[in-house]
């Protein structure tokens, strides 16, 4: 008796010293298994609490930016920068690597520690850095969809201890709630299908509701054909769901297609991924996700060491630079999504970018985007060919900051770079100088000019052209 009054005693003393020590300290190193310097509040197991993890304001706009280019790309082409396995977090507790021993990055030292977590911070906390593609893997276990890291055929692992469905779901919404205009794709990783249509479609109705792009939206709105974000955004469409058939099947579970596309990407490991100018097969046509994997099942086998078998990204940078849809990342944290930046310098815009006269430089010396104080000084203008978007060249004289510059080329016009792809050819064919970016595309009520057809296509806008111009003639005559 006396024995198990004295343990209860020490239990309840070593939780009151853990509350009393992480609810006054609120520096990452107070939180176990951090991986960085985050500021965040401590829950009682020494995560981070969810949404409490200082996000830098700059790193968050930045990455906004990052978005905000992309807009007149269809929805296929965007990148979203991706959570591998978000919902196998640590803040979901010991059964999603609450007691992880790991310590990030590998190699892991002592070899002999358990990493089976994917990521160590919230949903909520990893939308705030920048992350926009979310990954679930639902399985049907104790009357209940539910969350869970399993393999294909070990579902009878799944118990009622796990994290239910609508719960990630539900915090996906109270996100979006906040963050009115952010786009999301959530990827469904079922790895057979685990019926219940309900408990699937149920959540997505609650939560997410008509924010989600349907296939019966594509279908009878978009004609089949994936819309562009700004489209997106003008219909209230912020949320693609889709399900990727596991590899060597086809078989897309889509829950009777109520919010659920077939996948539309191809499912790569880090390791078959090579840098820029390769790109890991990634070309005009083509939509990638690289996954990278951090678990680590105690053993040091190689068949199922995720950092060896799959391999881990320490930096988005090559991903960006190659435009890769979605670089899924493990142990996702601010340092990492930092290293997805290729627009703005540390600090910029130091002026807001309010109008068309707000200007907008690169800089050839840094890669780097600045909006300097002086407007008017004499720059080249970045020219992006109106055939193809990854031909880029100066214009023909520099001068002062102007939006409607004529100086490009015939064939191009001055513009700014959709994604870091684009981004870094035009630093390729500009060697170390600073040109003007067109700061239109960030303007609210921007209309991106018609993008041109290929040849057959060109030949009957020029006709257009000509008739216009043939009707305003007469229409001169007429008044005249
Ligand atoms: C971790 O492990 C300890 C005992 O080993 C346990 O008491 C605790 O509840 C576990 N979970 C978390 C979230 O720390
Ligand atoms: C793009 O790559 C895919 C393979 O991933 C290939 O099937 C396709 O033909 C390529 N398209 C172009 C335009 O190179």
């Amino acid at each position: 008796m006396a024995q198990i009054l004295g343990k209860k005693n020490c239990l309840g003393f070593i939780i009151i010293l853990q509350i009393v020590l992480c609810h006054h300290l609120s520096s990452s190193a107070d939180c176990r298994g951090v991986s960085t310097e985050v500021v965040c509040t401590c829950d009682d197991f020494g995560h981070c609490e969810r949404g409490t993890v200082e996000v830098d304001a700059w790193l968050q706009n930045t990455l906004k930016t990052q978005v905000e280019v992309q807009l007149d790309l269809s929805f296929y082409h965007a990148q979203l920068l991706d959570a591998h396995n978000s919902y196998n977090t640590r803040p979901y507790g010991t059964l999603y690597g609450a007691n992880d021993t790991c310590t990030w990055p590998p190699p892991y030292n002592p070899s002999l520690c358990i990493g089976i977590a994917n990521q160590e911070f919230s949903l909520t906390d990893l939308l705030n850095m920048g992350i926009r593609a979310i990954e679930l893997d639902n399985w049907y276990c104790e009357n209940e969809m539910r969350i869970a890291h399993l393999g294909s055929t070990i579902a009878q692992l799944c118990n009622s201890e796990h994290v239910l469905f609508s719960q990630p779901v539900e915090e996906i919404g109270a996100w979006l709630d906040e963050n009115e205009g952010e786009f999301i794709r959530l990827y469904m990783n079922e790895k057979y299908d685990q019926g219940n249509d309900a408990a699937v479609n149920g959540p997505f109705e609650r939560y997410l509701g008509d924010r989600v792009l349907t296939p019966a939206d594509l279908r009878n709105n978009y004609n089949n054909e994936w819309p562009t974000l700004r489209t997106m955004r003008e219909d209230g469409k912020s949320v693609v769901i889709a399900h990727l058939a596991t590899a060597g099947t086809d078989e897309f579970y889509t829950h009777q297609g109520k919010f659920i596309h077939p996948g539309f990407w191809k499912d790569k490991k880090r390791n078959e991924f090579s840098n820029y100018p390769q790109c890991g097969g990634k070309n005009e046509t083509n939509a990638l996700r690289f996954y990278s994997d951090s678990t680590h099942y105690v053993f040091d086998n190689e068949n199922i060491d995720g950092p060896t078998r799959v391999g881990i990204i320490e930096d988005f940078s090559e991903f960006v630079k190659c435009g890769i849809q979605y670089p899924g990342g493990d142990q996702v944290n601010p340092q990492l999504m930092e290293t997805a930046v290729y627009t703005w310098a540390k600090g910029e815009p130091a002026t807001p970018i309010t109008d068309s006269t707000s200007c907008i430089k690169l800089s050839g010396t840094n890669s780097r985007w600045y909006t300097p104080t002086d407007c008017s000084q004499n720059l080249y203008f970045a020219c992006q060919s109106l055939s193809d978007t990854t031909d880029w060249t100066f214009s023909v004289s520099a001068g002062s900051y102007d939006v409607n510059t004529r100086s490009c080329p015939s064939g191009y016009r001055f513009a700014l770079p959709q994604n870091g792809y684009q981004h870094q050819k035009l630093l390729d064919s500009i060697d170390d100088v600073d040109v003007w970016l067109n700061v239109a595309p960030l303007l609210a009520d921007y209309q991106h000019p018609t993008p041109p057809a290929p040849t057959e296509g060109r030949a009957q806008s020029l006709s257009a052209i000509v008739s216009v111009v043939v009707l305003a003639a007469v229409s001169v005559i007429l008044v005249l």
